[in-house]
């Protein structure tokens, strides 16, 4: 097991590429911190999944944007579980709306969700691997949107082209400290955030033409790649970002 002993939190993990990494780390023997903002019923049933495969768990109400809530999320995983070893920032959200159209009120919401959310997750988690004294990993789930753009998504853009930079930054600050910071960049896979993706199968047969390899992805394909970038496997790996897209980012369209 890859993750024996090692305790993760993973926010936004009631859900999609969360519960999917959540599940992953339990079965490779981590004890694992459930987070969820509006899914409670969701959130324990991910727990008991966890637990079947024979792994710890608790789930834990959190609001990534939200400082006072962060600090209790941390402080209740360590006193569940005794320590802190990987912290996943999966916890994201969007809404398309034309940029001419867009209210400040948007811009401020899904930034504080994606951008500072993160930033602090990251602040509050590196404090507590660094009082521990022997490292830690910390993952950002990203997106390919750090580098390629999306008309009507441009708060959404900008917070994961931000996402780049602080996870670069802090992985210099923090590499001292023995601790790792790396983005993974999802391409389209099948998630609550783009449910009206299988309503419409027109923009599906759209979107499926933008991927080489000729399907959406799974969570699955991107909890792969955490569990090994958590595991000691992956201790000289820091300061990147991975794409899990499919090849969409090489898509070269009409060309
Ligand atoms: C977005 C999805 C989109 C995918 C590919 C993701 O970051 O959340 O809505 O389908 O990128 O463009």
């Amino acid at each position: 097991m890859q993750l024996e002993n090692k305790v993760a939190i993973v926010t936004g993990s009631s859900l999609g590429i969360g519960k999917a990494i959540a599940m992953a780390f339990g079965k490779e023997g981590a004890s694992v911190t459930v987070d969820y903002r509006s899914h409670p019923d969701e959130a324990k049933e991910a727990v008991q999944e966890i637990e079947k495969v024979g792994a710890r768990a608790i789930s834990v109400q959190a609001d990534v944007s939200k400082p006072e809530d962060i600090k209790s999320l941390i402080q209740k995983t360590v006193e569940e579980f005794g320590r802190l070893d990987i912290m996943v920032n999966n916890a994201g959200i969007e809404e398309k709306v034309p940029f001419l159209e867009t209210p400040l009120e948007l811009w401020e919401k899904v930034i504080s969700v994606n951008l500072t959310g993160v930033w602090l997750c990251c602040q509050e988690a590196a404090k507590q691997m660094v009082s521990q004294g022997d490292g830690g990993r910390i993952i950002n789930i990203s997106s390919i949107h750090e580098e390629i753009t999306m008309p009507t998504n441009a708060p959404y853009c900008a917070a994961k082209g931000g996402l780049k930079m602080l996870m670069r930054t802090i992985a210099v600050e923090l590499a001292p400290h023995g601790i790792t910071v790396n983005n993974i960049g999802p391409g389209a896979i099948e998630t609550p955030i783009n449910r009206n993706l299988k309503e419409n199968p027109e923009q599906m047969k759209e979107l499926l033409g933008e991927i080489p390899l000729g399907r959406i992805g799974q969570p699955e394909d991107v909890a792969s790649l955490a569990t090994f970038l958590a595991s000691d496997a992956a201790s000289y790996i820091t300061g990147s970002t991975y794409f899990v897209d499919g090849g969409m980012m090489r898509q070269s369209g009409s060309l």
